[in-house]
């Protein structure tokens, strides 16, 4: 059978850098555990617009359409702020969800033992926090029209349109249903049905899903704004989080940094399944391009490393080898391990970027 392909975008900052250690990881799955990738390589975001003046090319676009899985590092840079917005890197990211319809975004709010005295919460109200976010990634506002900015009388409006049907909230649904039923077979789902038409349909839909094909699973709803404190308050009170594009990227940057390092969130963007039952799917770390750092060899690459674990789990069936990958890290950190983000008040030297690939490998080795 012909190997698994991986289309590799590793992108601006610290994206190159954090995904060359995961393609040592890569290679250590073809070398020791039999689990060969084709992978091919290819530009996103500001490199891409430096070569061909568009964030993503047309061809590898249609690329990212034919491989098993994306792998994606980071996009933009101060270097491309003052683009016209419809040749932004980030419109390189936006295109390849649309296109790519990978209307289920998955980000896990894992806390390691190890960094719980990381958090800016106090270390019982994270310790083994275990939560994730399901977050609608291919409409609402990111997406909706109208938009733009128009002349209205004698001065301009900004226009964004928060628009949701009910097929769309019906999928996203179903896939958190599905994810909770694998965990804690808990989904709270959260919108402002109080002030937003969008939110009371949002609702409706949830809940119709729910009575009609997952009773078992417990569901809550809340108001996103309240979401945001109990997540401050209390986080391990949740299990799923259902919600949609805007409200999920404010909340999951929220959840992430419960844990401590936005340094360690993976996460795993996917649409509906293809012929081969395969969802379409794109992994991607949750931090950014981190210009602040780049090319220094301080960033952290465990959030791109475990974004190919949930690659392993959820495009290739291979579970048992995505957990050794986590356990692998866990291992790691333990042993105390630290990049410059992970560093805190216990002080001591931070390890590099490649540093942290060696331990990882070497934890891997020894798992064997
Ligand atoms: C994210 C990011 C993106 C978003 C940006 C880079 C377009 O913040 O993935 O959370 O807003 O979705
Ligand atoms: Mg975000």
């Amino acid at each position: 059978m012909a190997n698994p392909t991986l289309l590799i975008l590793a992108g601006d900052g610290i994206g190159p850098e954090v995904m060359g250690q995961v393609t040592r990881i890569i290679d250590w799955f073809g070398a020791k555990r039999d689990l060969a990738f084709d992978v091919e390589h290819d530009l996103v975001g500001g490199c891409a617009y430096d070569k061909h003046g568009t964030p993503l090319h047309d061809d590898t676009m249609k690329r990212a359409l034919e491989v098993d899985a994306v792998l994606l590092g980071a996009v933009g840079g101060p270097k491309y702020d003052n683009l016209d917005f419809s040749v932004k890197p980030e419109r390189g990211l936006l295109r390849l969800r649309k296109e790519m319809d990978l209307f289920s975004n998955l980000r896990p709010a894992q806390c390691f033992d190890a960094l719980a005295d990381f958090s800016s919460l106090k270390k019982h109200l994270i310790a083994g926090l275990d939560i994730m976010i399901v977050r609608e990634l291919t409409s609402g506002v990111y997406f909706g029209e109208p938009r733009g900015i128009f002349e209205e009388g004698n001065e301009r409006v900004g226009i964004n349109t928060q628009r949701y049907t009910e097929s769309e909230i019906d999928r996203v649904a179903r896939s958190a249903f599905e994810l909770a039923r694998r965990r804690g077979n808990k989904v709270c789902s959260m919108e402002k049905a109080n002030v937003m038409e969008s939110g009371i349909l949002w609702r409706e839909v949830v809940q119709r899903v729910h009575d009609t094909d997952y009773p078992d699973v417990e569901l809550s709803h809340m108001y996103a704004d309240n979401g945001a404190m109990q997540l401050v308050r209390a986080p391990k009170q949740f299990d799923v989080i259902l919600t949609d594009n805007l409200f999920g990227d404010i909340l999951s940057d929220c959840a992430a940094m419960l844990t401590g390092s936005l340094g360690m969130l993976p996460s795993a963007s996917l649409g509906a399944p293809n012929a081969d039952g395969r969802p379409k799917a794109l992994y991607e770390p949750v931090h950014g391009s981190a210009p602040d750092i780049t090319g220094q060899g301080k960033a952290n690459p465990i959030a791109c490393i475990l974004s190919f674990a949930m690659a392993l789990r959820y495009s290739f069936d291979q579970g048992e080898e995505a957990t050794r990958l986590e356990k692998a890290i866990e291992t790691v950190l333990a042993n105390g391990a630290r990049t410059a983000d992970l560093m805190g008040e216990e002080g001591g030297t931070p390890i590099s970027t490649s540093q942290m690939g060696d331990a990882i490998l070497e934890a891997l080795d020894a798992s064997l």
